[in-house]
């Protein structure tokens, strides 16, 4: 099952993010799809602010992963734009972070094609698509799950 919302504007995404992050309970890997400034971080910032993170959070675009304490648990933000293969990832002990066993928080994956196969078979799927200037189609669903 897919959701589909649209959104008109930056504030409707980051509240549709903020929603979205009280309605999680346990730990899950997020992996966010969609073109430079098709809205990733902007989902992270709001999902962020809803998972009860106080630090401002900022694209890990360099850092490749930046870590919080939310809430409930931590949410790990990555930004794979960078990363040229799975490999690579796995070199910087990415691995840990995809592995549903032994996951203690939320990991957000911003461009997670560039790592495909190491996400867990079972994980969400958020994608976003620009409509024009101030609107993207945001869509979810479960990826791995019949
Ligand atoms: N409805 C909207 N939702 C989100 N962002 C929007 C919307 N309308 C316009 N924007 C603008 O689009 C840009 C989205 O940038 P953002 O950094 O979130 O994209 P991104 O997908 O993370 O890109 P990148 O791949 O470069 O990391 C921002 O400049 C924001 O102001
Ligand atoms: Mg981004």
């Amino acid at each position: 099952m897919e959701i589909k919302v649209v959104s008109k504007d930056e504030k409707t995404t980051m509240e549709i993010a903020k929603r979205y992050a009280r309605s999680i309970k346990s730990p899950c890997v997020i992996s966010l799809i969609g073109d430079l400034g098709a809205g990733k971080t902007t989902f992270s910032k709001g999902f962020a602010e809803g998972f009860g993170v106080k630090e401002i959070v900022t694209s890990p675009t360099f850092t490749i992963m930046n870590e919080y304490i939310g809430e409930k648990m931590p949410l790990y933000h990555f930004d794979m734009y960078r990363l040229s293969s799975k490999e690579e990832a796995i070199n910087c002990g990415f691995e840990e972070y995809f592995d549903l066993t032994k996951l203690k928080g939320v990991v957000l994956v911003e461009w997670a094609e560039n790592v495909e196969g190491l996400l867990p078979t079972l994980h969400i799927e958020i994608k976003f698509k620009k409509i024009d200037d101030n609107s993207r189609e945001i869509s979810i669903s479960v990826k791995g799950w019949v």
